[in-house]
């Protein structure tokens, strides 16, 4: 049955789908087109609804032509739609494109911050410089020893009251002997005797510095890992005096003209007589402080001449060779030097502590 309000527009209703297609300017307006021409409420579908009104040989053509047209107006649609998509794409990535040049400061871009040394490991290399000065090697040694380097030879036996002071960690490696974390740098004098017996190199003058291990809790003063150097001088009539000399001079040339240091009376058993070496404390300049336990000194290690029973127990004839050997710790110096109040503050890592030194 034809009715009036059959249109059959069909050109018009392409011209029109064209256009609005073309005229698209998001996918989003995309959709609602296609909706809008293809879809169940589309004057494409309304149209085709409406063919039954036709005679035979007339339907066929305009179904025909509708086809002919969804066809048309679904491949424009598609080609559209990969073109807006890449469009948007592309606006996106513009969008969230970041420049860091424009975020970070002229100034850091132009000159990126250099690193630097940790402060402990700078007070080494100033006081390796102060004793080559002084006509001292540098040596080395392990850091994990066993008991005989760590004790035994330094005069500590087993049992002895003295390893109270000397705990650490012991290292189940395997070996048949005992084998530990160094709790000083004194195992490296043995080290040295011993090489200079076995090639006939005697004198000795050599400071050793290196890290060392005790189950100290860390406190303002003691870290259990830390720095010691030790020095060691083995030649024919050195005396008491030779080794306090040396501390002394040691002593200005590494905090300054003037600086007061005292030995006191000690007991190590690898050295007789033995002393404890200790400055005036920086921080409060003798006064007394949380620093120096109200105290008005520092303890920086502990010294003395070499005892007999070293030089038995490496080879050395204590009749011919005499000697003096220190220990002090670095990272205790280094905390003097720059009045820092807690040592812990080296191992903070914290950029503002470190980047002053
Ligand atoms: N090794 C001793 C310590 O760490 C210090 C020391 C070294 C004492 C050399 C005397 C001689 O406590």
């Amino acid at each position: 049955m034809v009715t009036d309000d059959v249109e059959l527009d069909i050109e018009g209703i392409e011209r029109e789908g064209e256009g609005a297609i073309a005229g698209a300017h998001s996918t989003e307006v995309l959709s609602q087109v296609e909706t809008e021409y293809l879809g169940k409420r589309s004057a494409l579908t309304r149209t085709h609804r409406t063919l039954g009104g036709l005679d035979p040989e007339a339907r066929k053509e305009a179904g025909r032509r509708l086809k002919e047209v969804r066809d048309h107006l679904a491949t424009r649609l598609a080609e559209r739609r990969a073109e807006l998509a890449q469009a948007e794409r592309s606006e996106a990535l513009q969008a969230d494109r970041l420049d860091l040049t424009e975020v970070i400061p002229a100034q850091v871009r132009a000159a990126p911050s250099r690193g630097r040394l940790h402060p402990v490991t700078q007070a080494r290399a100033e006081l390796e410089d102060v004793f080559i000065g002084m006509g001292f090697t540098v040596a080395e040694g392990p850091e994990a020893e066993s008991d005989w380097y760590n004790f035994e030879a330094l005069n500590i036996p087993p049992a002895h009251p003295a390893r109270g002071m000397y705990d650490t960690m012991y290292l189940d490696i395997g070996e048949p002997e005992t084998v530990l974390l160094r709790t000083h740098t004194s195992p490296v004098q043995i080290h040295l005797m011993e090489e200079a017996v076995r090639t006939d190199s005697l004198p000795i003058h050599a400071v050793m510095p290196g890290k060392c291990f005790r189950l100290d809790t860390p406190d303002a003063r003691h870290l259990p890992v830390f720095n010691q150097i030790e020095g060691l001088v083995v030649d024919r009539a050195i005396t008491f005096g030779d080794l306090a000399g040396t501390i002394q001079v040691f002593t200005e040339s590494y905090f300054g003209e003037g600086m007061q240091s005292r030995l006191r009376p000690a007991y190590f058993p690898f050295t007789e007589p033995s002393a404890e070496f200790e400055i005036t404390c920086t921080l409060c300049l003798g006064e007394g402080c949380r620093t120096c336990s109200h105290t008005g000194w520092i303890e920086l290690g502990g010294c003395g001449m070499v005892d007999p029973a070293v030089f038995a127990a490496v080879g050395i004839d204590a009749d011919v060779w005499s000697g003096f050997a220190f220990g002090f710790g670095i990272d205790r110096l280094a905390q003097m030097r720059h009045a820092i109040p807690d040592m812990r503050s080296f191992l903070e890592n914290d950029i503002r502590f470190l980047s002053q030194f």
